[in-house]
């Protein structure tokens, strides 16, 4: 009887333990999807700027980018994969590597932002192309080309 309500017990922590972390990565994937879209429309704007030579919308999209670049890491948990995901697993294999992007993009994103600063045509264009070298650079090995 009492090893009955034990194993009832652990069996409830234990599906407990598998919901909440499903619902965790379910959230992540979602709020990772989320920062991504709009890393891309911050892409856009950057483009439509860049040829407008609105160094101002450059700079603010550019360090908008730093700061989401800097909450990628947080939104991978381990394993955090579905069928509406498109994460591959070489992430969690290749932790380091993978981790080492967003850093790459921070990076990448914060040069665009002086070249914007400093009204740098030449350099703005050469870090424009560098910011968008760093997102294919992470899809490639670690985004799959479709859903599911
Ligand atoms: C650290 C690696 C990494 C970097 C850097 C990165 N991405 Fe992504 N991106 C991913 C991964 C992985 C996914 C797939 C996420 C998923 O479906 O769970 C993704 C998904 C996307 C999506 C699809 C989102 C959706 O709605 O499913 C877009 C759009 C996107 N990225 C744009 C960008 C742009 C633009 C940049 C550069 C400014 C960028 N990404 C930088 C790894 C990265």
């Amino acid at each position: 009887m009492v090893h009955h309500k034990l194993l009832g017990a652990s069996l409830f922590a234990l599906l407990s333990l598998f919901i909440s972390s499903q619902l965790f990565a379910q959230e992540a994937i979602e709020q990772r999807q989320k920062l991504m879209k709009g890393q891309s429309a911050n892409a856009k704007a950057i483009k439509g700027a860049v040829e407008k030579k609105d160094y101002a919308t450059v700079e603010a999209k550019a360090k908008e980018i730093v700061g989401s670049s800097q909450k990628i890491v947080d939104l991978f948990p381990k394993g955090s994969t579905s069928d509406k995901s498109r994460a591959l697993p070489a992430i969690w294999e290749k932790w380091d590597e993978f981790s080492k992007n967003p850093v790459k993009l921070k990076d990448a994103a914060s040069d665009l932002a002086k070249a914007a600063a400093a009204k740098d045509d030449a350099a703005i264009g050469t870090k424009v192309k560098a910011l968008g070298d760093v997102c294919n650079a992470c899809h490639k090995p670690f985004r799959a080309e479709k859903k599911g």
